[in-house]
């Protein structure tokens, strides 16, 4: 039996997926992506900027004890993923957390959730198109020993006017995502398939050339750097969550969306452990911190030629694009998922009857995120952009500590092992990772929630469908919705009258 509406504008799963239902019903998004294409659309949210352009930061940090800062990274996301797995199986919506925070923890956080997300989603749009524009220079220097100007391929912060490559990006990926997901969903395929044998073959070159020798001093900078470390590596993990997006267009999300994070999550750790061994054993740490496009440089050196430094450069471009492709997709169904319910304006929910996509909305976050990445550097992106979903992550932690009590009956596909310890632990590490950021970040992160509780408080709040109309079903559609949902019987016609109800 889902819980009433109480003071905190709590909307129960059965709601939530039953709104979501009317689009089933042929109202709105395809039911398109198997397994495969999930698994696919993980690795290429996830694997970008983070790995080809980040490295050498997180390397700068913590010497060769940067893999422990990539494992602790992926921990940390680890404990939270299996909530994403548990949340995603049960409540497969476009909200994500946001969506989950709304039925778990209510409105209020679920709005600061919405809001983070434009850190974690939006601001890594700009963030990963900037890192692009510098992997667009290398491979075009590699080819042609020339690049473009700087005037025209980096922000002012960077020595530049503005980041032409960085808006082209998001450009063609807003192209594609609007002609539809099933052609997004191939291209993601795609360029999952060819980044992931280029880092692979850039291991089997590196290890070519591996010294034991390079490995020490292993952690130079000692605790301190491995924690730094951690907090730059964090960011190369960010997106596994964008696979719980896709809940209204998978085949079948309950069984589906759990497995795909799950495995996405091993293989990149494993991979990205293996990439950075591969590089620091090649030519040492000290060559690798700092060094702008990294991995193409060690296989230059390695190799004593430029082609293999181009292949991989390739890589990174090829890479990266499918990370602004999947993070722009994420981004345009939360908007939509706040959108239906009030919350943000109505044109994010618009859904063109020919592409079945947002179309308005995902060129709106295209214009709008376009202009950091124009005119902003990654440094001063990475950081809020790491803060925000670190917060959203924790928010995801405690809304599955929250719904266990709250709908203990839920039909849950995956539920989260050594409950309540992982999901504890998961908020424990998010926060310390969060702790590492600095004051600096905190205080921008401040300004932001405070910006984002006073858009809540005028807009929000007072547009809220769950307050606005009549509470939503009458208790008896509600209870009918909730009982076939945990009995995995829920059916179009079901969904449609809780949603005529609700409007
Ligand atoms: N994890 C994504 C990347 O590294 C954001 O580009």
């Amino acid at each position: 039996m889902p819980a009433p509406a109480t003071k905190l504008r709590i909307k129960s799963p059965a709601l939530l997926v039953a709104e979501s239902g009317a689009d089933r019903a042929g109202h709105g998004l395809k039911r398109t992506m198997g397994l495969f294409q999930l698994i696919c659309f993980g690795v290429g949210a996830i694997v970008g900027t983070g790995i080809f352009v980040g490295l050498s930061d997180s390397v700068a940090q913590a010497g060769p004890a940067v893999v422990v800062s990539f494992v602790l990274a992926a921990i940390t996301c680890v404990f939270t993923a299996l909530s994403f797995a548990e949340l995603g199986g049960a409540i497969p919506v476009s909200g994500s957390s946001y969506s989950f925070a709304y039925a778990g923890l209510g409105e209020t956080t679920a709005f600061l959730v919405g809001w983070c997300l434009l850190l974690e989603y939006g601001i890594s749009i700009s963030a990963v198109a900037v890192g692009w524009s510098q992997y667009v220079n290398e491979l075009l220097d590699s080819l042609f020993g020339h690049q473009l100007p700087a005037a025209l391929s980096a922000g002012p912060g960077d020595g530049g006017f503005v980041n032409l490559p960085a808006v082209i990006v998001i450009a063609m990926a807003c192209v594609l995502l609007v002609r539809g997901v099933r052609e997004s969903a191939r291209a993601t395929a795609a360029m999952a398939a060819v980044k992931l044998t280029i880092l692979l073959a850039f291991c089997v070159i590196g290890y070519s050339a591996f010294k034991d020798g390079n490995l020490t001093p292993f952690s130079p900078a000692g605790l301190g750097g491995i924690g730094a470390g951690t907090t730059a590596a964090f960011f190369s993990y960010i997106g596994f969550d964008a696979i719980t997006t896709a809940g209204e267009e998978a085949k079948n999300p309950r069984r589906d969306i759990p497995v795909a994070i799950l495995v996405c999550m091993g293989v990149v750790t494993l991979l990205y452990c293996a990439v950075a061994l591969a590089a620091i054993g090649a030519i040492g740490a000290d060559e690798v911190g700092g060094r702008p496009a990294a991995l193409s440089y060690v296989v230059n050196r390695v190799t004593g030629s430029s082609i293999g430094g181009a292949v991989v450069a390739f890589g990174a471009v090829v890479a990266i694009a499918s990370v602004v492709l999947a993070v722009m997709y994420g981004q345009s169904r939360i908007l939509m998922s706040m959108s239906r319910d009030g919350l943000v304006p109505r044109v994010f929910e618009k859904v063109s009857p020919r592409t079945s996509t947002p179309v308005a909305g995902t060129l709106i976050i295209a214009i709008v995120f376009a202009i950091p990445a124009a005119f902003a550097s990654l440094d001063a992106v990475v950081n809020l952009c790491t803060i925000g979903t670190l917060a959203v992550m924790a928010v995801v932690n405690l809304a599955v500590l929250a719904l266990r009590r709250r709908e203990p009956g839920l039909n849950r596909t995956f539920r989260v092992p050594f409950y309540p310890v992982a999901p504890l632990l998961g908020i424990g590490f998010c926060l310390y990772l969060m702790y590492e950021t600095g004051w600096t970040t905190w205080l921008q992160f401040a300004v932001f929630l405070a910006v984002g509780l006073g858009v809540y408080a005028a807009y929000g709040r007072r547009h809220s469908r769950l307050a606005t109309t009549a509470a939503a079903p009458s208790a008896t559609v509600a209870t009918e919705v909730a009982e076939a949902m945990a009995a995995g019987t829920l059916t179009a016609e079901l969904t449609a009258d809780v949603v005529e109800a609700a409007r």
